[in-house]
This record gives structure tokens, sequence and C-alpha cells, in this order.
């Protein structure tokens, strides 16, 4: 018993430990490996934004999609919600959920415990063809919700008999409705996703879902926490990310490379959603920056079991002390080879932070977070202070 309680203490002073270092590394860009090169110049981009508070006591809005008649965003929210921004009229409206279990759902409180029940809509967009909103939820699955909103129907839960455990991200291919999206882990649910990272998990999955055919196909598995997934201008490759690794890969879906998998860059923190812009590059949003300390961590993977044998609650450990030591997420936007073209860089003192999406949509940036209790709405700007 004190044996136990002597190991959950040192467990939970260690976890502390990671945690604080979470924040300490500074020149990032000396640790950006593989093709990724810094603009030329070292500009970087500082952002004017304002924030957009959530209704209803809700968090969260992970991603953002914009329909067919550029009306939006819509962002999925702590309490299962998926609601639409009505710009002319400087509110949200309800738009859809995902589960027909409403009961308790809303209102402020830690949603994360009924998650599983109400559901949480993470990945979003429209098909442009039907103005059908597909939505990867966490716990739901692939889900598609009509063009006047309401209750989801639920298109793809498992693949080859492996539910899945925590759907993450979507893309479609808008010429032939053909979704790409993700399973970041079978083994732990997403109110549960630090272990993920601390135990070395890969049991992550990419998959294609057909609406002709309904048939869900699995392209990729034994991937770590893989996450954010866009598709190439063409529909040529697939961009996902891992969020465990910090890596970001490119699929090839057609052309004689069809079926190739190959690592584009190591990025400088824990990468989230990847969206394609209109120029042709992918924002990628990061939540926290990776240090030395958690790279040990990371490639130890018994350290992350050890502590979740100990029972250790890493996730609400880590979301209770975020919330004084701080983290700066960033945005950055890459070419299709993986080469940096734009920074945005929060600080440690910006309200925005633990990056899960940057939007580009109009000339406006749409920053999101899987925390927060807003929406970043922002411009950017040119600096030349150096990174
Ligand atoms: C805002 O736009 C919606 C449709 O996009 C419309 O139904 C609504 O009446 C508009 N509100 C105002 C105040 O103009």
């Amino acid at each position: 018993m004190t044996l136990k309680f002597h190991s959950v203490a040192t467990a939970i002073a260690f976890v502390a430990i990671l945690l604080v270092s979470f924040d300490n590394v500074k020149n990032w860009s000396k640790n950006f490996q593989g093709n990724g090169t810094l603009m030329p110049g070292n500009d970087r981009f500082v952002l004017d934004y304002e924030l957009i508070g959530l209704p209803n006591g809700a968090v969260g809005p992970e991603s953002f999609a914009f329909d067919v008649t550029g009306s939006g965003p819509y962002t999925g929210v702590s309490d299962g919600r998926i609601i639409r921004w009505q710009a002319n009229e400087s509110r949200w409206v309800d738009f859809a959920v995902t589960s027909p279990e409403r009961y308790g759902c809303e209102g402020p409180k830690d949603h994360s415990v009924m998650e599983h029940i109400c559901g949480r809509p993470l990945g979003l967009r429209f098909n442009e063809q039907t103005g059908h909103l597909y939505v990867a939820d966490a716990y739901m699955g692939l889900i598609e919700v009509g063009p006047n909103g309401g209750l989801g129907s639920p298109l793809s839960k498992q693949v080859d008999g492996v539910s899945f455990g925590f759907t993450n991200s979507l893309d479609i291919d808008q010429s032939n409705g053909l979704v790409y999206f993700t399973d970041s882990s079978t083994r732990f649910p997403r109110r549960n996703h630090i272990p993920v990272i601390l135990s070395g998990d890969n049991s992550g999955r990419l998959m294609k879902f057909d609406p002709k055919t309904k048939e869900t196909t699995l392209l990729l598995s034994n991937l770590m926490f893989p996450n954010g997934v866009a598709l190439s201008k063409k529909g040529d490759f697939l961009l996902f990310v891992e969020t465990t690794t910090c890596k970001l890969f490119k699929f090839w879906l057609k052309t004689s490379k069809a079926g190739i998998l190959e690592l584009l860059t190591q990025l400088p923190g824990f990468p989230d959603n990847v969206k394609r812009n209109k120029k042709g590059g992918f924002w990628v949003g990061i939540n926290s920056r990776r240090t030395k300390f958690l790279d040990v961590v990371i490639s130890n993977p018994w350290i992350g079991n050890l502590l979740i044998d100990f029972s250790v609650d890493l996730t609400k450990l880590h979301a209770c002390l975020a919330r004084f030591i701080g983290s700066s997420g960033m945005g950055i936007r890459l070419d299709e080879d993986g080469n940096v073209m734009e920074v945005l860089d929060g600080t440690m003192r910006s309200k925005w932070k633990f990056v899960s999406e940057v939007e580009e949509e109009n000339g406006n940036l749409w920053i999101g977070s899987v925390t927060r209790a807003f929406v970043v709405k922002g411009k950017m700007s040119r600096t030349s202070k150096s990174i």
C-alpha cells in the first residue's frame, strides 16, 4: 500500500518534470530536420487576431469546415455539437449532432466524461457535390450529416473487423467523393490521449471510405497516433502526420508511386490537423513543442507504460499542469515537398495555444484548439524578427 502510494507520487513528480520541459525549446529551428528549410530571410509572421467565444460552456473547436456557399466556419465542440458561425449575426447556431443521446450533454462542465455518449466531433469536411458534411467523430466513427443538419448517420465504425477507437481527421476527394480518414488508436480513447504518445502505441490506421459501395478499405496500419490528413490539390497523394513521432508523411494514391509512403519532414512539435489552403500549401497545427527530454521519454515507452500501470491519469494531469505552465503552439505552412513556407508562432503569453488546426479561408486564418473556449480569427502580417 505504502509502496504503491510512493510509486504513484514518484510517477506524478516525474510527469510534472516532463510537462515543465514541454516549453523550454527556444531555438526550435535548429532542431528542424528532414527536407524542411526555413523561408529565405527567416521571416516569420505575426497574427492580428480576435477571439470568438463558444456558446453554452462548450470548449475545444478542434477543426473547421466551410459549406458549399462559403458559410461558416462549422466546428465540432466538447459537448458533441457541430455549430456554425453566422457571420452576419455574429453568433453561433446549432447545426448537427453525432449521437442521438443528448441528455445532460450540454452546459458548463467537464464534457470529457460523457463524450463516449454525446459524441466528440473532430475532423469536418463538406462534399462539394452533395453538400453533405462528413465528420470524424472520436467515438462514433465516420458520420454523414445532410445539408440541413440534425442527427448524423454512421457510415463506418470498423475496418477488417477491428473497431475504430479514436477516429480523428478526414479529407474528401471532391472529384469522386472518396473519404480518407484516420483512427488514432484502438487502445486508448480520445479523452485519454496522452498515453497514446507515452506508451508508444502503434495501433493507429489510415482508411478510405467509398460512399458508392459503402466500403471501408485499410490503407496503412501500425501507425503511431496518426492524426491530421489532407489530400493534395490534384488528388494524387495524401499528407498526414503522426503525433507521437512528430513526422509528416506523404502517401501516394496515384501515379507510378501509388502505395508508396515517404517521410517528408520532422516537425518541431506535436502536430494535429493538416489543412490544404487554396494556394496549394498545407497548414499543420502544432499543439506544443517537443523537447529533448520528451524525446528520451518517447523513445523509452516502458516509462510511459509504467505510469499507465500505476493508473496515473496522464491526460488529466497534463491538462491541469498545462494551464499553469502554458505551451506555445504554432502553425506551419509547408509546400507539397515539406519545405516550410510560413511560420505562425504563438508565444506562452498569447491567448492562442494548443493549436489543433489552422484553416485559411478568404485571407482569414481560423485557429482551433482542442481545449480552448474560443475560436481565433486572425490575419497574418510579416515581421523581420528572426526565429
Ligand atoms: C443572416 O443570413 C441568414 C442566411 O445566410 C439569414 O437567414 C438571416 O436572416 C440573416 N440575418 C440578418 C440579420 O440579416
